[in-house]
Order: structure tokens, then sequence, then C-alpha cells
């Protein structure tokens, strides 16, 4: 009878501890316990065309974690960006305070002291700083002083370089694809084996490539050593200053008042008035400068709508003739060939979407990007307001800028049908926007540290699986044994 009472009794222990070692390895810890404290950081992106606001929020006790920070809210501050108040540098500091406000209810008021606040400004303010140093400090005083009397733990007020905006990018766009490291499905960190993907970042004054790279890097200045999670990366990066989408716009229209009578980057039918300090007074149309010009003149310029003299326009602001390295982009810029997934965010996705959502164009491949642009730059201004009357304000511009993301993608960055479909244009990854401001936070808050930490305290994959494969065998085995027995049992009692 006892000998009984074991077979039956065994085979259910056994089959009970199978099943409550599968139930701790597949319930992820956190979802038992209650929902976690949140944490927040806030960061000011200072661009060349307007300052927005991004806070962040991650579960306070997965501080040191990652694939966990996530955005919170965001707010766009009204009027231009910082390095527009260089004759007023007070009004930098008073343009963010609707946002800062925001910040004040966004963030739980317990949590105020505790959240770091940032500012970085990219080109607007580099172009600023090589003009204007002064005026550039003046600006950079004035938002940290209006920083400063807010309750957060305010950090600083700083102009970001080229090399760390393209840099950041990259950082946000693989952190947010989760493909420095993951959290598994049954709880535990992983390290993905999917590679990187390369960034490219379309701002108001300047644009950026990021991408990793087994090539050898034959100019130093664009080669940036990371140590993220214990693993090492080597990535390519250039930032082209003047290459935004405002200074490529002054520097067409200053090209145009040099050479033509009219624009033939905008649609026929469409006339504005141009005030020519607005062209003049930036570094990247110096070379086009009259020697005398009225500051306060205005021109009437009318579009020509001209696709291809659009595209001769657009093809001057590269220069292919000098390269002092084994292959370069354009600019005598070392560059080596673009190779894996690239995600184009900013002003790249801005203008791809208008061609396929408002045109209704595909841009699949370089000759599609190059039909689409000849058609949109084909649009007479009657045409175009039909279709987007919203974008009006913008709307005259989409030609210019197809044109030149075009030629950057396909001469510029070398392109070509094989690869170019490997670029997603894309702006945000979940409801996170893509740019330079999160991977600048996470750096600075120390969130991806460069060694492995606690991440591969607990077990790692290959362990996790073998356990589960082994509390699934005991189980089974259990319940062999429990039909073994009932079977024999049968027999028994049939006997
Ligand atoms: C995160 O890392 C820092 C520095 O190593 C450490 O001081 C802090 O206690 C860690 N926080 C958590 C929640 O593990
Ligand atoms: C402005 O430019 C100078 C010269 O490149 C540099 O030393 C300085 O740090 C810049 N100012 C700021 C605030 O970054
Ligand atoms: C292109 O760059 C080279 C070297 O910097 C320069 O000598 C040449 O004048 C440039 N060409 C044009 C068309 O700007
Ligand atoms: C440009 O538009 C005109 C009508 O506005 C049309 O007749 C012509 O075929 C178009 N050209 C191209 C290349 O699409
Ligand atoms: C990240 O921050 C550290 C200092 O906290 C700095 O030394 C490092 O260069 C930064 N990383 C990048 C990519 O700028």
């Amino acid at each position: 009878m006892a000998r009984k009472v074991l077979a039956v009794l065994l085979p259910l222990l056994l089959c009970l501890a199978g099943l409550t070692g599968l139930l701790l390895l597949c319930i992820p810890t956190r979802d038992v316990r209650e929902p976690p404290a949140f944490k927040y950081g806030i960061v000011l992106d200072a661009g060349s065309s307007h300052t927005s606001m991004f806070i962040y929020k991650w579960p306070a006790d997965k501080e040191n974690d990652t694939g966990i920070v996530s955005q919170h809210s965001m707010c766009n501050v009204h009027g231009g960006g910082i390095s527009s108040y260089a004759e007023d540098p007070p009004g930098a500091g008073r343009s963010l305070v609707d946002c800062l406000n925001q910040a004040i209810e966004d963030v739980p008021k317990e949590r105020h002291s505790v959240t770091p606040l940032y500012l970085g400004a990219t080109a607007g303010m580099r172009l600023l700083n090589l003009t204007s140093p002064a005026a550039s400090d003046s600006v950079l005083s004035s938002v940290t002083e209006t920083l400063t009397q807010y309750p957060f733990d305010f950090r600083g007020a700083r102009i970001l370089s080229g090399q760390d905006e393209g840099v950041f990018g990259w950082i946000t766009a693989n952190y947010l694809l989760e493909n420095f490291i993951k959290y598994g499905w049954i709880g535990q960190w992983i390290r993905p084996r999917k590679g990187t993907v390369g960034a490219m970042d379309l701002g108001g004054a300047s644009t950026q490539i990021t991408f990793e790279t087994d090539r050898q890097i034959e100019d130093p200045a664009n080669e940036v050593k990371l140590q993220l999670y214990g693993q090492s990366y080597r990535v390519y990066t250039h930032s082209f200053l003047c290459y935004g989408r405002d200074q490529i716009l002054k520097r067409l229209l200053a090209g145009v008042l040099q050479r033509y009578n009219s624009h033939p980057c905008w649609p026929k039918g469409y006339q504005t008035k141009v005030l020519l300090k607005d062209v003049y007074t930036s570094p990247c149309t110096s070379a086009l400068r009259p020697q005398h010009y009225d500051d306060n003149a205005k021109t009437t310029l009318s579009g020509s709508g001209d696709p291809i003299l659009c595209q001769q326009l657009v093809s001057d602001l590269f220069n292919f003739s000098s390269c002092s390295f084994s292959r370069c982009s354009f600019n005598s810029i070392f560059q080596p060939p673009v190779a894996g997934n690239f995600i184009a965010f900013s002003a790249f996705y801005y203008t791809v979407n208008f061609l396929q959502k408002t045109m209704k164009l595909p841009v699949t491949s370089p000759e599609e990007l190059g039909a689409a642009t000849k058609a949109l730059c084909n649009e007479s201004w009657e045409k175009l307001l039909a279709r987007d009357s919203k974008e009006e304000a913008r709307l005259a511009d989409y030609c210019a800028c197809a044109t030149f993301v075009s030629q950057l993608l396909v001469q510029g960055y070398k392109f070509d049908e094989d690869i170019f479909p490997s670029i997603a244009f894309q702006k945000k990854a979940g409801d996170t926007s893509i740019g330079w401001a999160l991977g600048y936070m996470l750096n600075l808050t120390n969130m991806i540290p460069p060694d492995h930490r606690n991440f591969y305290k607990s077990t790692d994959y290959g362990s996790w699986v073998v356990l589960i494969l082994l509390f699934i065998m005991v189980i089974l085995i259990a319940l062999a044994m429990l039909f073994c027995f009932a079977h024999s049992f049968k027999s028994q009692t049939a006997i």
C-alpha cells in the first residue's frame, strides 16, 4: 500500500516541481511586482530652425538597464531656434518658458529635483559661434539663466559637435531598435545577434551620416570607437555643415539671385518677396554674397518649375572633383561604401513622406526617387496647393528638398539600386522620436555603460533554454510514471 501511495505521489511531486520551475522561468519578475515608479529626464533639442523639448521616462528600479527608456511627452517651442535670437539674447531664454512650464506639469512634483535637464544646441549655434562667438555665448548664457530658474537638476547648455550629433543619433536609433541589448521574453537580458543600423539625419543647418563599417576609416576625423554593454563598435560618421534643409534653401536662393531671374525649383505660378538679409547673413552663403547689397532690400522672385534646371542648380552644391583618399562622398570627405540597413529621419523622412503620401508616388529605388522628384518639380503651384493646402508655408520648397535629398543619397553617399531599398525613412520608433536627444541623455546619465555590469548576471539565454527543456522533461517523465502506474494498477485490479 505504501509503495502504491509513493508511486502516485512521486510523479505528482515531480510534476508540481516541473510546473513551478517553468512558471518561475517564464513569468518576468517585474510583472509580478507592483508597477514601478518612473524616473524622468529632459532634453531640449535646440536646432537651427526650432527647439523641441523631449521628456523621457524609465522605471526607477531599472536605472542602469536598457530598452526601457521611452518618450513621455514633448513640446515644440514657438518661434525660431535659439540662434535666431543673436540680436536679442534674452529672448532665447524667454522662448523656452512655455515648454518648461509644461515640463513642470508633465513630471511628477516629487521627481522634479532629481530630473536631469540638458540643453544641446546643434548646427545653428555652430554657425553663430563661427560668425559671432560673443553672440553665441550671450544666447547660451540667456538660456542657462532661464533653465536654472526651474526646479530640475539642470546639467548645462552646450553646443554639440557635428560628430556628437551623428553618433548620438546612431545610438538613439539602435537603442530604440534594441540592437545593443534587449529584454528577452523570459525576463532576462540578451544580446541580439543582429547588426546595427546606420543613421542619417537631415536638420536645418547640417546633415549627418553614421554607420558601422568593417572597412578602414582613412580619415581619423570620421572614426568613432564606442564601447557599449561590453561590445566594441567602430563607427564612421560625418556631419556636413551648411547641408541642412534651411541652409540648402538659402544657398539655392543665393545661386538663383546670382544667375537666374526666376527660381527653377519653385513651382510655376508661385511668387514671393525675398528679403536679401535672410539669404546673405548666413556663413553658408558668404561666397555668393554680393559686395554691396541693401540689408533691408526685398526682391520679388517667381518660380519656373523646371526640374532639369533645378537639378543643375542643386548639383552645384556638391564638389566631386577632388579626393585625397581611396574614395570620397563629396567635398573631399572620405567615406567607405555604405553597408547594412539605414534609418533616415528628420527632414529625410518629411521629404520622402511628402513624395509618398501627398504626391502618391513610390520611392523604393534611386530611379523612383528621381522620377518622383521630377514629377513634383513639374507641378504648378495651383495643383500643389490643391494637394495639401495645410502645408502651404513649406509647399514651394519641397521640390528643392527632394532634388537635394535625391542627389545627396544617390550621387553623394552612393546608395545604388542594391542598397537604396535598405533605407527606412522613419521619424519614430514606437512612440519615441529618433534624433540625437535620447542618445545624448543616455550617455550623460550613464545608462549605456561600456561594460557588462549586471546585465548578464542572470542566466544567459542558452542556459534558460536548457533549464526550460529540463523542466519539461521532468514533467514528461512524471506523466509517463503516472501513466505506467495507472496501467499496472488497472491490470492488477483486472486480475
Ligand atoms: C546604476 O549604476 C550606478 C553607477 O554604477 C550606481 O551607482 C547605481 O546604484 C546603479 N543604480 C541601480 C538602480 O542599479
Ligand atoms: C565656439 O567655437 C570655438 C572655436 O571652435 C570653441 O572653442 C568653443 O568651444 C565654441 N563655443 C561653444 C560654446 O561650444
Ligand atoms: C572643388 O574642390 C576643390 C578642392 O577643394 C577646389 O579646388 C575646386 O575649386 C572645387 N570646385 C568647385 C566647382 O567648387
Ligand atoms: C509637366 O507638366 C505638364 C503639364 O503641367 C505636362 O504636360 C508634362 O507632361 C509634365 N512633364 C513631365 C515630365 O511630367
Ligand atoms: C559619453 O559621455 C562620457 C562622459 O560621461 C564621455 O567621456 C564620452 O565621450 C561620451 N560618449 C560620446 C559618444 O560622446
